[in-house]
């Protein structure tokens, strides 16, 4: 297929979301204009720099910056108005009344508004509770002279961190939530080389299961996927992680458990890893937004109050382990291997390391941290304060001189380290592996003792 000549994508919000949906859609072949209101970070990216941590992200920054496909506008009003597809990507945090905050949303939908020259289809990307998008359109419409028609659909982002450039080339779906024929004609135009690629490759988890990942849907049945899809996914996690505490009340061993119900299709295997909880941007902040909007529209959904519950939780119980191993806390040097919310990223955004570690420090432990990647965003939290607290330049050298070890991120190279060597160099040989990385029983062998979660 040919792209339309007149097609110009503008992508506002260049965080988690819009930079990997920029760079994605200027892979695909549409020119594309990026904008932020951090003018800092608009300029970093202008130059090359990835303003964070995702794989493949600064090597394709780099080359569609030199293709000259993906551009950086100066100002949101300036890609505002050379677009004629705008992606709206601004955050959606949590309000503190337990709201979505939607005044960035809002702030954007009155720059379009002002800056409309022309018809243009303005999509919804952020994770907004539904009827957002009703809400969107009316103050476009109330704040523009409307001279000029547009239309406003959602298209929700599925992106994980530290995968998000490889789901957003093999999606398992895209899901167009639209109004009018026009949006979704141009909405379906714009995915049409996504299609094409992942047809001919054969690799794109639907596709190659020789279906499409397409779905159009009207404006609040596109909306409602996205909540849902996320608050299943932390009822996943919660219910795995009581099984594992019944598990450990049991003496059963809960990755069996999640690999025996996984088999089954109508549960699937994925998201049934017990540990240290879920964190991150979305799903914590998405869950509480779901509940609150749900109680808004008359829906009691407080099943989703106990999955946070549950998680919240989570931190607690490995304070706890963690005692149960050492005797007492207090007075213990505690190396602790990861502290990003998961791997293959820097964000520690509601990441379960910030609430144990602010344990372990009221319980009067002193701490040698190691994360790959994401020490510098903790710093922020937690900054330096030799000897209490020490940011360590390797995995080793964190686990040097401790009475314990807890491992709260899965990063595949603490796989790599030498456990014997581990063990000599620890001052008590105790490893708490909040995340099941390690094999127990290889691990005992060396002489440590080991705590996972759920397993015996
Ligand atoms: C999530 C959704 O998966 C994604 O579709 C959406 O677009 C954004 O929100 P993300 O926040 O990147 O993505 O993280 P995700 O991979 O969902 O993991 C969330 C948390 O759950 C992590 O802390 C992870 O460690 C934890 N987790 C995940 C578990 O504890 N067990 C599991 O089995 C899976």
């Amino acid at each position: 297929m040919t792209i339309s000549a007149n097609i110009k994508i503008a992508v506002l919000g260049l965080g988690h979301v819009g930079l990997p949906t920029a760079l994605g859609l200027a892979e695909l072949g549409w020119p594309v204009v990026g904008a932020d209101d951090d003018q800092a970070k608009a300029r970093r990216i202008a130059q090359g720099e990835a303003p964070f941590y995702e794989p493949g992200m600064a090597e394709l920054l780099q080359r569609q910056l030199g293709s000259g496909r993906f551009q950086v506008a100066g100002s949101v009003p300036d890609a505002v108005q050379q677009g004629t597809i705008l992606f709206v990507c601004v955050g959606t945090p949590l309000g503190a009344d337990g709201r979505v905050d939607l005044s960035q949303v809002e702030s954007v939908a009155r720059t379009i508004a002002r800056n409309l020259n022309g018809y243009k289809l303005i999509v919804e990307k952020s994770t907004t509770p539904v009827r957002t998008a009703e809400q969107f359109h009316r103050t476009i419409a109330r704040y523009s002279n409307g001279q000029h028609p547009f239309d406003v659909a959602v298209n929700p982002e599925f992106l994980r961190e530290g995968t998000a450039l490889q789901d957003f080339f093999h999606p398992d779906r895209v899901v167009l939530g639209v109004a009018t024929p026009e949006a979704r004609q141009m909405l379906l135009q714009i995915y049409q080389p996504l299609l094409e690629r992942m047809a001919a490759s054969g690799n794109g988890s639907a596709a190659s299961k020789g279906s499409s990942p397409l779905m159009v849907t009207d404006l609040n049945t596109a909306e409602l996927i996205k909540h849902s899809a996320n608050a299943f996914l932390a009822l996943k996690i919660s219910f795995i992680n009581l099984i594992a505490d019944f598990c450990e009340a049991t003496g059963a061993d809960v990755t069996e458990v999640a690999r025996g119900i996984g088999m089954d299709p109508r549960i699937g295997p994925a998201f049934l890893r017990a540990g240290a909880g879920y964190g991150g941007y979305c799903l914590p902040k998405d869950l509480k937004a779901f509940v609150r909007i749900a109680e808004e529209h008359g829906v009691d959904f407080s099943l989703l109050n106990e999955v946070g519950r549950i998680n919240d939780a989570r931190a607690e119980r490995i304070v706890q382990r963690l005692r149960h191993a050492t005797w007492v806390i207090k007075g213990k040097t505690v190396a602790v291997w990861g502290l990003a919310f998961k791997p293959h990223t820097d964000d520690v955004r509601d990441a379960p390391s910030l609430r144990i570690v602010s344990r372990l420090r009221e319980e009067g432990a002193s701490l040698r941290l190691h994360d790959p990647w994401a020490m510098e965003q903790f710093r922020r939290d937690f900054p330096d304060q030799p000897p209490r607290l020490v940011y360590c330049p390797s995995p080793e050298n964190a686990a040097e001189g401790a009475d314990a070890l807890v491992i709260l991120t899965e990063w595949p190279e603490y796989l790599k380290a030498d456990l014997a060597r581990l063990r000599e160099s620890m001052a008590a040989p105790i490893i708490v592996d909040g995340r099941n990385l390690m094999d127990p029983a290889a691990v005992r062998a060396l002489g440590f003792d080991y705590y996972g979660i759920g397993r015996p």
